[in-house]
């Protein structure tokens, strides 16, 4: 049963795959042939911004790597810089040098602000980021409204609509260019489901659905590949870790932070996704929290295809066993609510401009 689980592991690693482990464009135009791409990081001397930095820095789609953060930006553009792969790297640390970090930007990818302590949620992390989300899009609306979005940022069930909101105010919102990043989801639920079933993680394939935040992350055991047939208490229980995968985390880095290795590599999945889909490399999926219809929410998590204008095809939820329709209802309000909150929170902003 095992040897044949790693053999189908090993045929899905051969095909097109989401939240791949060997992401960094190995399946991508080489270096010399592949277009210039500027990859903007917002945040980036912060726990996840360096690691992601470092791996964005040995990307070989990435032509320019801008750097901006409040501080300590120009020794993580030095440090990085030394490596000697083909982007050139350009570290900011002023608000008014906001315009040269991120004019010409093709993909901004988001993770500044405050972290989680144990014992809070991510909506406790909203008074302070959804003003710092709000503020760097204003300036995204303003010089490189092009760019593909990556919002790291939490709580991304609502910096992503408050994203969207200010965009519109701009009159530069494209849906097709707005990511939440849910690829850790993905990644854990590869991580935890190999682990239950025995096999290697690499060829697993896992689908998230929802949002990122507690029970609004749905990871759809039943269409795992390849299927393992696990028992109902086994999925329980890995869906269970999986939406509470980032407080396992915070709770062991016992209040020195949130999950920021394994998010530097879900960013950098995902933004070398958005990079392939921008470079016309067919058949590039990953779960992400975009603008969506397939539920009655405004914004949802699920399947996307990527392709030279951002998002391409928005891939339905396929079908659902009982346990997950049941979980599907049940996030739908509170997800509602985190969407509006953030919606709420930029009209309520602007009003008072
Ligand atoms: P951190 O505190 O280590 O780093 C954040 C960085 O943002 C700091 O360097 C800070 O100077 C910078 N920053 C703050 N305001 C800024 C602004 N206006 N402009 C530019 N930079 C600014 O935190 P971290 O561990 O890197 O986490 C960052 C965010 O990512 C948190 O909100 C966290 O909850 C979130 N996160 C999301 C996921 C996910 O799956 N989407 C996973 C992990 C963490
Ligand atoms: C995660 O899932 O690790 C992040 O959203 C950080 C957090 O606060 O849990």
């Amino acid at each position: 049963m095992r040897t044949q689980l790693f053999r189908s592991a090993q045929n899905a690693l051969k095909k097109s795959s989401y939240g791949s482990a060997t992401p960094l464009s190995t399946r991508a135009f080489s270096s010399s042939s592949s277009p210039e791409r500027k990859v903007t990081i917002l945040g980036a001397a912060g726990g996840i911004g360096q690691p992601l930095s470092l791996l964005m820095k040995t990307n070989p789609l990435v032509s320019t790597l801008s750097l901006f953060d409040l501080a300590g930006t120009p020794g993580v553009a030095a440090d990085v810089s030394h490596i000697p792969t083909r982007a050139q790297v350009i570290g900011y640390d002023k608000y008014d040098d906001l315009d040269k970090a991120l004019e010409g930007s093709d993909v901004v990818i988001i993770p500044a602000g405050v972290p989680r302590k144990p014992g809070m949620t991510r909506d406790d992390l909203f008074a302070i980021n959804a003003g710092i989300v709000k503020g760097l899009v204003e300036r995204i609306a303003k010089y490189c409204p092009n760019a593909l979005i990556n919002m790291i940022s939490n709580p991304v069930n609502s910096t992503v609509p408050i994203a969207a909101e200010v965009l519109k105010n701009a009159g530069a919102y494209d849906p097709k260019r707005l990511f939440g990043v849910t690829t850790l989801d993905v990644l854990r639920a590869k991580a935890f489901y190999a682990q239950v079933a025995g096999i290697r993680p690499e060829g697993v394939l896992v689908p998230v659905v929802g949002g990122h935040a507690g029970k609004t992350i749905l990871p759809l055991f039943s269409q795992a590949t390849p299927q393992a047939n696990l028992a109902g208490r086994d999925i329980e229980g890995l869906t269970r870790r999986t939406q509470d995968g980032g407080t396992e985390v915070v709770n062991a880095k016992a209040g020195k932070g949130s999950a920021t290795l394994s998010m530097a590599f879900a960013g950098a999945v995902f933004a070398d996704a958005c990079l392939k889909g921008l470079n016309g490399v067919p058949d590039v999926v990953e779960c992400s929290y975009v603008q969506s219809d397939i539920t009655e929410l405004p914004f949802f998590a699920s399947k996307v295809r990527l392709g030279k204008n951002g998002v391409e095809e928005i891939m339905g939820l396929g079908s659902l066993s009982e346990y997950e329709t049941k979980a599907l209802e049940k996030l739908i309000p509170e997800l509602k609510e985190s969407i509006d909150k953030g919606i709420e929170f930029v009209k309520n902003a602007s009003a008072k401009e």
